[in-house]
C-alpha cells in the first residue's frame, strides 16, 4: 500500500532549527560501532536484550535514525514504549539528535545507535543477525534534487540498492514488517493536480527515480512473501518536537541543492532576503508559513499508527 502524506503542520520552526544547528558534530570513524545505552558492567545483558524477541516489546529498526524525521520518529516510538536500534552512518545526519534520545531514554534495552553504512552488505547483516528486529522503519537515504542530478550513481546506490540489501537482510532473517520513506519526486510533474496515491509516476531525476525503483523493488517482493509494507510518498516534511529537542539540521553545504526547508531556514536566518513561492498557497495560522510543507511529527504518528496495522 502507498499513501501520499499530506498534512499542513508546522511548529517550532525556529526552536527546532536553532537546537538542529547547536547538534552538528560527527564523529565515528570506525565502519561499525555499537553503542548501547548501558554502563560498561552490565552491557552483556544489555546487548542481549537487543538479541531477543520479548514478549510485550516490539523492536524497531530504525534505520536514518540520526537525521531529521528518523530522530523524530525513533523519539515518538521511544516514548511510546517501544525498543528502537538506530543504524545510521551519520554521513547526513547528526549525532547530537541521538544523544538527546539516548539521555532521554537511559534505561537498558531501550536505545541503541550502531553506526554502519546500509550500502556495506557485511554489516547490515551482521545487524540483523545479532538484533531481534519486528519490523523496520526505512528512513536513511541521500535526499536532494539537486544532488541526484549531478551524483546519479550514488542516489541509484544508496537509494536502490541499499533497499534492496534491507530487504534481503529482513526476508533471511524473518522480520516482516516495513515501512519505507518514499517521496513525491517519484511523480514528476503530473498532468492533473493534485497528486493522489494513483497519479502515474513518471520521476524526472534520479532521486525520484532511485526511490521509484525502490518502491517497485519493495511492492513486487511483497507479492511472493507474506511481507506487510507500506510506502509512504512524503511531501516536504516540516517541523520539529515542540519541546524544541529535536530539529532539522540541514548542512550548510547542501544549502545549493535546495529543499523548501532549506530556503525556509535561510529567510528566516536572513541569508535570503526572503521566499519566493511560486504557485498557490494558504497561509496558515501563525502567517509565515505554506500549506505546501508538511508536518514531521505527524508524519512520525502516521508511520508508527501504519506499523501497527501492518503487524496486527
Ligand atoms: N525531508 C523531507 O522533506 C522528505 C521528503 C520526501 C522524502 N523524504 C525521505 O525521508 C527519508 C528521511 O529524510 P530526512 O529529511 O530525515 O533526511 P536526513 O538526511 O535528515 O536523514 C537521512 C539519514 O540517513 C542517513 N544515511 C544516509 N545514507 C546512509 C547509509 N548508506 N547508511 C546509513 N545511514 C545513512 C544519514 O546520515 C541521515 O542521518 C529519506 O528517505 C528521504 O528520501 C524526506
Amino acid at each position: 500500500m502507498c499513501i501520499n502524506f499530506c498534512c499542513s503542520h508546522f511548529s517550532h520552526f525556529m526552536q527546532g532549527l536553532l537546537i538542529g544547528l547547536s547538534q552538528y558534530s560527527c564523529v565515528f570513524n570506525s565502519s561499525f560501532t555499537l553503542i548501547h545505552n548501558c554502563k560498561k558492567t552490565d552491557s552483556g545483558a544489555c546487548g542481549l536484550q537487543f538479541s531477543r524477541h520479548e514478549a510485550g516489546v516490539t523492536h524497531v529498526l530504525v534505520t536514518g535514525g540520526a537525521g531529521y524525521i528518523g530522530s523524530h520518529a525513533s523519539l515518538r516510538l521511544l516514548k511510546d514504549n517501544y525498543r528502537v536500534t538506530i543504524v545510521d552512518n551519520l554521513s547526513r545526519g547528526n549525532k547530537g539528535a541521538v544523544k538527546v534520545l539516548q539521555e532521554l531514554f537511559p534505561e537498558p534495552g531501550r536505545l541503541q545507535f550502531i553506526y554502519a553504512d546500509l550500502g556495506d552488505q557485511k554489516s547490515v547483516n551482521k545487524i540483523f543477525a545479532e538484533n531481534a528486529f519486528d519490523a523496520v522503519m526505512h528512513f536513511a537515504a541521500v535526499a536532494y534534487v539537486g544532488e541526484s542530478t549531478l551524483e546519479p550513481l550514488r542516489y541509484y546506490h544508496n537509494i536502490t540498492s541499499n533497499t534492496l540489501l534491507i530487504l534481503e537482510a529482513m526476508a533471511s532473517h524473518g522480520v516482516k514488517t516495513l515501512i519505507y520513506s518514499s517521496t513525491c519526486a517519484t511523480y514528476g510533474e503530473p498532468e492533473k493536480m493534485p497528486i493522489i496515491e494513483t497519479t502515474p509516476q513518471f520521476p524526472i531525476n534520479p532521486y525520484g527515480k532511485a526511490k521509484k525503483m525502490a518502491e517497485d523493488i519493495i511492492l513486487d517482493f511483497s507479492k511472493r512473501t507474506d511481507m506487510a509494507v507500506m510506502i509512504l510518498r512524503y511531501f516536504n516534511v516540516i517541523g520539529s518536537d515542540p519541546e524544541g529537542r529535536l530539529g532539522e539540521a540541514p548542512r550548510p553545504e547542501l544549502r545549493e541543492h535546495g529543499r523548501i526547508s532549506g530556503a525556509c531556514f535561510d529567510a528566516a536566518l536572513g541569508i535570503l532576503p526572503g521566499l519566493k513561492v511560486l504557485f498557490s498557497c494558504i497561509l496558515i495560522a501563525t502567517g509565515s508559513l505554506y500549506s505546501l510543507v508538511y508536518g514531521c511529527i505527524s508524519s512520525c504518528r502516521i508511520n508508527i499508527t501504519l506499523m501497527l496495522f501492518l503487524m496486527k
